[in-house]
């Protein structure tokens, strides 16, 4: 049913579906929400959960064959997300994890520095001596500055006729100082009223016990990571584990994002799911382009499009603290509709050198070196990290699936991979009478066991079709006449919209060869 070219996936509609079918809601909404936090509903609670699952599965219960075709030891974690202050100090969160930040002095609105653009355009029509550059300011990407100066751009074109865009500016590291004099603030609109930027701390502190004051003061943890390096020893100790060997874990993670934007993209509170591999630093480079590799397949398995999907190197400017010296970081990114052509960060993996281990090994005191009795050494591992982004994932996958079909009475399916659909079967009785919904009731509890089902029996079929093509759900099992002297069901398949009948003791089978796991 699909049309030929695609339309454009616009991501007012995707958070308008997502608010609308229960995948998610903004937090505390019913107080005028609070900016970079969210609530995940039913359904996006379920896709969330079916994604940690497959990313667990994939690297602590069934992890790759290695390079060498060797089997790979993961071990999984889940640490406290509160931990002693000294923690942040070693690991170079107290001094280093900040983002340059500015302020306008007129309305006190606050950026993060390295978001402010001004896209320049000229108005060929206007004759010499009046023809000059405008800029036109604001925050992101070039093509959402100019989205959302549209008005602006229109009284322009009414008075000076047609523009070209030139070129488009980071504001503090490509303006000069007039350049920035022209800067007209995104919020209010005052010119030249922008401060320098100054480094903005991205820890949430909190502080424990009764008494409030220095020495009661911690963090809420920034990355899982670190309660990883805490607990390499102890995970050493007793799994008579041997190099190399991962530790997992998947949790909360928080940052006071100076601007959370793009729905759930960049948030305050999101969950991370992190593997630090452990090797000998000799080693880490070969791991480091295995990893890249292996985490690229398998968000493909997600059902994210290769074309989506692309590996960009950092630079040597935005290497993180802990990555300096080591082989690098890439960053696997995918084309979400808000950077589209261009694409953002889904998950990075980091050679984090022994920079954690080091650091931990100096502050607290505490050997963690380990002895390889293969080379008779004892050393500090490296560290070949794979940080994917929980949340970040799930809108990766809502954005794919979501697919615009005018032919369709919902106008919209969501094109999830089977294993990933928060409803993997609907049971429906064409209507509700003549014992069909007893039949399907029983069906439905026959596989509720093993997937994940919905029974719905009132309003008309179609309409039931167009709420599990919202929610998509990838099987949909009618019970109707036919099925009381046949039994047999038609079986609705999302993506084509077609329909054939199978046997209703052939719907279990059916739906495991087709939704792995
Ligand atoms: N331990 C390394 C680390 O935390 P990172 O690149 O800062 O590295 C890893 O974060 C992943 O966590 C990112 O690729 C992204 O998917 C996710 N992430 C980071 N900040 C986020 C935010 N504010 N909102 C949602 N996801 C975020």
């Amino acid at each position: 049913m699909a049309t030929a070219t695609a339309p454009a996936k616009s991501m007012p509609q995707i958070v308008a579906l997502c608010k609308r079918r229960g995948f998610v809601f903004p937090a505390s909404e019913i107080y005028g929400g609070i900016n970079g936090f969210w609530d995940f509903g039913p359904l996006g609670t379920q896709l969330k959960n079916n994604l940690r699952d497959a990313w667990w599965q994939e690297m602590v219960r069934c992890p790759p064959a290695g390079p060498n075709g060797e089997q790979l030891e993961i071990l999984g974690l889940d640490s406290a997300i509160i931990q002693n202050p000294r923690v942040w100090e070693a690991s170079g969160h107290v001094s280093g994890f900040s983002d340059p930040m500015a302020d306008c002095r007129a309305c006190k609105a606050r950026f993060r520095a390295d978001d402010l653009i001004g896209v320049e355009l000229i108005f060929p029509d206007v004759p010499e001596p009046n023809k000059r550059n405008f800029l036109i300011c604001g925050v992101g990407t070039p093509e959402e500055v100019l989205e959302t100066n549209t008005k602006k751009i229109q009284k322009l074109q009414g008075a000076n006729g047609p523009y070209e865009r030139l070129s488009s500016h980071h504001v503090f590291s490509e303006l000069n100082e007039e350049g920035r004099a022209e800067f007209s603030c995104p919020n209010c609109g005052e010119k030249g009223h922008l401060t320098e930027p100054r480094e903005f701390k991205l820890m949430f502190e909190t502080y424990v016990g009764a008494v409030r004051d220095e020495k009661s003061k911690t963090y809420l943890r920034p990355e899982t990571a670190q309660g990883i390096f805490l607990n390499y020893k102890n995970v050493l100790d007793t799994m008579r584990v041997k190099l190399p060997f991962g530790i997992a874990q998947i949790g909360k993670a928080f940052r006071n994002e100076v601007t959370p934007r793009n729905f759930i993209y960049r948030s305050r509170e999101f969950e991370q799911m992190e593997m630090e591999w452990f090797c000998r630093p000799a080693d880490a480079p070969k791991w480091f382009a295995f990893w890249q590799e292996r985490r690229l397949t398998w968000w493909r398995s997600m059902g994210l499009g290769a074309e989506n999907l692309r590996v960009r190197p950092h630079g040597a400017d935005e290497l993180s603290h802990y990555a300096r010296g080591g082989s690098g970081t890439v960053d696997i990114e995918y084309r979400f509709p808000f950077t589209d052509p261009d694409f953002a960060e889904l998950e990075g993996i980091a050679h984090r050198t022994d920079f954690d281990l080091k650091a931990h090994q100096t502050q607290a005191g505490i050997k963690l070196e380990y002895f390889d009795q293969e080379h008779n050494a004892r050393y500090l591992p490296h560290v070949v990290e794979p940080a994917a982004g929980l949340t970040r994932g799930v809108l990766a996958v809502l954005c794919e699936a979501y697919t615009p079909d005018p032919a369709r009475p919902s106008k919209v399916y969501m094109r999830f991979h089977p294993k990933l659909a928060p409803i993997q079967a609907a049971v429906f009785p064409l209507v509700a009478k003549d014992g069909m919904p007893e039949v399907a009731g029983k069906l439905y509890r026959e596989l509720r066991g093993r997937f994940t089902c919905r029974l719905d029996i009132k309003q008309s079929i179609g309409k039931r079709y167009a709420r599990m093509d919202e929610a998509g759900t990838p099987y949909c099992f009618t019970v109707d006449g036919q099925t009381l002297s046949d039994q047999s069901v038609t079986v609705r398949h999302r993506d084509t919209a077609a329909q054939e009948r199978i046997g209703i003791d052939h719907v279990t089978d059916f739906l495991a060869q087709r939704i792995k796991g």
